[in-house]
């Protein structure tokens, strides 16, 4: 009698084992392998040596494009905590502020957040030469963008990319006034 129900136990722990492993592989299979990126040489015996990306990102929180990796998230969840400077007397300088891009057409208004880009980016790889700092003062339109210019000289790249319209165009036109006062708030707490 014993015998039977231990069998029982473990036929039906095979079956969710078998009924899971196509959902266990498929979250695995959202990055390729080394040995098929078309970037590393599968013949090299280094293959064996090197993390798969399934390894290491699959821990962090997840995104639906890109390099599926959400890294804001993962910044701010203390989930990886990356070196801010290499020399010691590099000043870390964050702004927490966001500007809203109003010139969007049909389109809802673009949040720019200061905060998600000075955790990883200083000043100086905006200001002056790629953005002047000024509300309103860069002519951006969505075509320079497409072409590599502004926004478009991360995103796409290293950033997201730009067919995640809605990540950059965030605030429906009727939520601006909203938008902005929530923004004020949050970042005067955050500058506490
Ligand atoms: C990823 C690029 C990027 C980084 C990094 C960045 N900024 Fe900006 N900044 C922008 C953009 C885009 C605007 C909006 C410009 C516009 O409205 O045309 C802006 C606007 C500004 C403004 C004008 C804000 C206003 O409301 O008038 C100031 C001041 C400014 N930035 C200072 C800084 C400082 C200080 C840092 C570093 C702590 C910084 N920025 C880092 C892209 C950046
Ligand atoms: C990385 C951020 C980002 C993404 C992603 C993005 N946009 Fe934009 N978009 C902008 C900014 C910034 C502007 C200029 C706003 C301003 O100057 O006030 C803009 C402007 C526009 C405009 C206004 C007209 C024009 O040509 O400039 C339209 C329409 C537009 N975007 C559509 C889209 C669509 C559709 C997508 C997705 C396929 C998209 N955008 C993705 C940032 C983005
Ligand atoms: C110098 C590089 C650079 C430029 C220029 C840049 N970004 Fe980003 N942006 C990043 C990086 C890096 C991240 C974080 C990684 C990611 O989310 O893919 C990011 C993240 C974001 C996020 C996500 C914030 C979150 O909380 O998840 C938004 C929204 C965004 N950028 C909008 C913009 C807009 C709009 C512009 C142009 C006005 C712009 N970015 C210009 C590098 C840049």
């Amino acid at each position: 009698m014993l015998k039977i129900k231990c069998s029982n136990i473990f036929f039906t722990l095979f079956l969710m084992l078998i009924l899971l492993l196509p959902l266990i592989s498929n979250a695995a299979s959202k990055w390729k392998s080394l040995a098929d990126d078309g970037i590393h040489d599968p013949e090299s015996p280094a293959i064996g040596v090197l993390q798969e990306p399934a390894d290491a990102l699959s821990k962090l929180p997840q995104d639906t494009s890109g390099n599926m990796v959400n890294w804001v998230k993962a910044l701010e969840q203390g989930v990886i905590n990356p070196r801010t400077n290499i020399r010691p007397e590099t000043k870390v300088r964050i702004r927490n502020d966001d500007v809203f891009l109003e010139q969007t057409g049909e389109m809802p208004v673009v949040r720019f957040p200061h905060r998600a880009h000075t955790l990883w980016l200083d000043c100086k790889n905006c200001h002056e030469k790629y953005f002047i700092s000024k509300k309103g003062a860069n002519p951006i339109t969505m075509m320079k963008i497409l072409q590599g210019n502004y926004c478009g000289r991360c995103h796409g790249a290293v950033a997201f990319p730009l067919t995640e319209c809605d990540r950059c165009h965030s605030v429906p036109r009727q939520k601006l006034e909203q938008a902005k006062a929530e923004s004020r708030k949050k970042t005067q707490a955050e500058n506490k």
